[in-house]
């Protein structure tokens, strides 16, 4: 009996204790004061994501939400050592024998089967490349359906084919008023559920030898009522974060945010290529140096607590240049400037200036935690750039300054080695972003073939 009641007071503190604690996180929560993503007003938004405002959807809040004690809790993630000797890389692949093989394989051997689709279709603006020569921050979306298109990795049999392309269009898509972003869920709902009753292939897998790719971060919800192409299919995306729900490491992987430019890179202040190739014979380390004179550069919207956290701590400085609002200066000039080019979270975790900075010459600095960057699979992300998180930005100069010159000057070199892997072309040319997205794809193909048709025991 004593033993009986002592269990009830037990039990009756245990509730007490709950609801008291149940009380104190919701005053937590009421009067909390950190509100660093209330910043809907502010017209810095139009960098990154024009189309999207705050307060589209709860998901979104909810995301942030999560995010914001992340982003922004010191004490310092590592401490200055840990940041030290990273940069001797001397190759920008994890291995470059077996990439170059692999490649060579997925060259000969690599198929891919796209749903057909007429050009009287009343989506053919969707589901066919489009007829122009693809710009602007989603181009990267329509570059890699354009160069698919006149691949030779296409194939008219399905029963050769390694990977089903879903040729849809999230951008389109979003400028289609028929469907707008607030009909993209619907429509991929609708198109997988009509592929998967016109033909075997969807139904054989659930999907999971089937891809799409896109670029605007509108894509990240698209696939909410289609939960068979979240779980099962490939997804190549420039949100590649992990904070998102519908994106999956390792199943999914990186489409790169490439602000198109066509041909080389126009001309180098600091250095031209057959500059940087003779050194260090010449010995012109000063001169190298000399053009560029910044040490770090940024210009973009304030629309994240981490972009928050860098103008904070950097607005005034003298060697690190972060400029928020309209640049009175030309930006490639800026990126050609300047040592080490920063690429910081804004709204996602993607941005183009990975991409600019590489054509510009310059290091890309990535605080942007959580997430895949473009072809990790197979770039050594260390060797040619610098990866600082995003809680040691008060550390960022003490970073940049403890790179000796001859760890500089490496990271340069490989700069320009790995440039060519972020540049799409009309006519896809090896190793370019088209050939590396299909690399990536090709690692994730099934070896699994399921037949469709179970023979009769016979
Ligand atoms: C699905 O098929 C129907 C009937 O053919 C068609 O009207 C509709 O446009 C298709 N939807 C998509 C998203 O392809
Ligand atoms: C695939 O599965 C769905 C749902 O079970 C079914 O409605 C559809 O008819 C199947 N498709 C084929 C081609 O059998
Ligand atoms: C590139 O550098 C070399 C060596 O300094 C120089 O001779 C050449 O004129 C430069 N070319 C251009 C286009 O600047
Ligand atoms: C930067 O300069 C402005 C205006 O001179 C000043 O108000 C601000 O406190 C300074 N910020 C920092 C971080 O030093």
């Amino acid at each position: 009996m004593a033993f009986k009641s002592k269990r009830k007071w037990i039990c009756l503190i245990a509730v007490i204790s709950s609801f008291v604690s149940l009380l104190l996180h919701l005053i937590v929560v009421r009067f909390s004061t950190v509100d660093l993503l209330r910043d809907n007003s502010a017209a810095d938004l139009q960098d990154d994501f024009a189309s999207i405002s705050w307060t589209q959807s709860v998901r979104n809040e909810k995301l942030a939400e999560v995010m914001k004690p992340l982003e922004i809790v010191p004490p310092y993630a590592f401490s200055i050592s840990a940041y030290r000797g990273d940069y001797d890389s001397k190759d920008v692949f994890h291995d470059k024998r077996i990439f170059k093989e692999d490649y060579n394989e997925m060259k000969r051997s690599f198929k891919v089967y796209v749903y057909p689709h007429r050009q009287d279709d009343p989506f053919a603006n969707v589901l066919l490349p489009v007829g122009f020569k693809p710009g602007g921050n989603y181009a990267s979306e329509s570059y890699f359906k354009k160069a698919l298109w006149k691949s030779r990795f296409i194939t008219e049999d399905p029963n050769e084919a390694d990977l089903f392309f879903l040729p849809f269009s999230i951008s389109r898509l979003r400028h289609d008023p028929r469907v707008g972003v607030g009909g993209i869920q619907d429509f991929v709902q609708d198109y997988i559920l009509n592929v998967s009753q016109k033909y075997p292939y969807w139904n054989r897998t659930g999907g999971a030898d089937h891809f799409y790719v896109a670029c605007h971060s509108i894509g990240r919800s698209a696939m909410e009522k289609a939960s068979q192409v979240k779980l099962n299919a490939i997804q190549i995306v420039c949100s590649s974060s992990y904070f998102l729900g519908g994106y999956i490491s390792h199943k999914d992987a990186c489409l790169p945010q490439i602000w198109p430019r066509e041909g080389d890179p126009p001309n180098f202040l600091s250095t031209n290529r057959s500059y940087i190739e003779l050194y260090p014979k010449i010995g012109g380390i000063n001169s190298i140096f000399s053009l560029r004179t910044k040490l770090a550069f940024f210009a973009g919207g304030i629309n994240s607590p981490v972009r928050k956290k860098l103008v904070e701590v950097w607005r005034n400085d003298s060697e690190i240049f972060a400029h928020f609002g309209r640049l009175k200066t030309p930006y490639a000039d800026e990126l050609l400037r300047s040592k080490f080019c920063l690429h910081v979270k804004g709204y996602e975790v993607n941005t183009a200036r990975i991409g600019d900075s590489l054509y510009y010459g310059c290091v890309p600095v990535i605080i942007a935690n959580y997430y895949d960057l473009p072809f990790i699979d197979i770039l050594n992300w260390k060797s040619f750039s610098v990866i600082v998180s995003a809680e040691d930005i008060p550390l960022l100069k003490k970073v940049l300054k403890g790179i000796s010159s001859d760890e500089y000057l490496r990271l340069r070199k490989n700069v320009l080695k790995v440039r060519k892997h972020f540049q799409w072309h009309p006519s896809p040319t090896d190793y370019d972003a088209f050939y590396m997205v299909m690399y990536e794809l090709w690692l994730r193909r099934s070896f699994l073939r399921v037949p469709f048709s179970v023979p009769n025991n016979s």
